[in-house]
């Protein structure tokens, strides 16, 4: 591949703004291109808890949860507005194997305690993880992005090829966008709705994935709780449902009792870039042209992007 030193990232939520600020400290010049920009991308709609949620294959999704993971630390360690960390338990009703994702944490997985779990649930993992409040994480990588040089221009694409170059690379992170851009149906909605509500004093988070609430799960930040939720491939609906939102609440309660008179402060409707496994790598255009994809990260975007990231900076090599 020739050396360029001109970078145009596409898209601008957490994996284009990541992979942006990698390629900037690694020494190219970059643009950011985005329809949407924070606070209106789908990033924003986050619970963005650590947790490799709907992301596939495995084997890279453990590699780069892990690097996230410790970076996120790292950030939180170094006060980054946004970024805190909190028990997460993860519930089952029945006897569950140690999760996969064991070996990314650093600051180790155990056995939930009894005291610790709901009648409905026979175990639980838990461990301490970050979680990413989107309201001040986004603004900050974008603040981080500008004072590094970074520009970014608000501009809908119809096709790369409107902005490759032969001195410019490409890196693709379109994320639901992939699917019209590059008329690749492997890309596909998992829609998602969660219920932000006032926060009693909740500290712990909790997910039920494959049990009687399945699914839903309770995400406590500062100032509020992000309650979920839904995980339903190939639904385009953006509208939120009212009684969905009530059946959210109502879980969310059983699993959290203090949760009982939380105020509900605003439903919102995400739709996560599902594929069939997260696209990151190469492609070379018939004309030449060089484009670098990070997309399909399901509902792990925010514990995959700084491992993505890296992984991006990698393929310039
Ligand atoms: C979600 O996509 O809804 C989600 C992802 C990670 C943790 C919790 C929820």
């Amino acid at each position: 591949m020739s050396y360029t030193s001109f970078v145009t990232v596409v898209g601008c939520g957490v994996s284009g703004l990541t992979s942006a600020i990698r390629l900037i400290e690694a020494g190219f010049s970059v643009e950011i291109v985005a329809r949407e920009l924070p606070p209106e991308t789908t990033s924003n709609v986050a619970a963005a808890l650590w947790f490799p949620f709907r992301a596939e294959p495995r084997d890279r999704v453990l590699a780069w949860s892990k690097a996230t993971f410790d970076e996120l630390v790292r950030q939180h360690q170094a006060g980054v507005p946004g970024v805190t960390m909190t028990t997460f338990i993860e519930l089952y009703d029945h006897e569950a194997p140690r999760p996969f994702w064991e070996t990314a944490v650093s600051t180790g997985v155990r056995r939930a305690r009894t005291d610790e779990l709901h009648p409905d649930y026979e175990m639980g993992w838990a461990a301490d993880v970050p979680i990413v409040e989107t309201p001040a994480y986004l603004p900050f990588l974008v603040e981080r992005f500008s004072s590094l040089g970074g520009t970014i221009l608000q501009r809908e694409v119809q096709s790369l090829a409107e902005l490759t170059a032969p001195d410019r690379i490409v890196v693709n992170c379109t994320g639901l966008g992939a699917r019209d851009l590059l008329n690749d149906e492997e890309v596909f909605p998992i829609r998602g709705q969660v219920v932000r509500v006032t926060n009693p004093g909740i500290r712990r988070a909790l997910t039920d994935d494959e049990g009687p609430r399945r699914i839903a799960y309770t995400i406590p930040r500062t100032d509020d709780i992000i309650l979920g939720g839904v995980a339903v491939p190939n639904d385009w609906n953006r509208t939120p449902d009212p009684e969905l939102s009530n059946e959210i609440l109502r879980k969310c309660r059983e699993l959290e009792p203090a949760l009982a008179d939380a105020t509900v402060i605003e439903t919102r409707v995400g739709l996560r870039p599902g594929r069939t496994t997260v696209r990151l790598e190469r492609e070379t255009f018939p004309d030449g042209a060089t484009v670098i994809h990070n997309y399909g990260h399901g509902g792990a975007g925010f514990t995959l992007c700084w491992g993505c990231a890296n992984d991006v900076v990698a393929l310039f090599g």
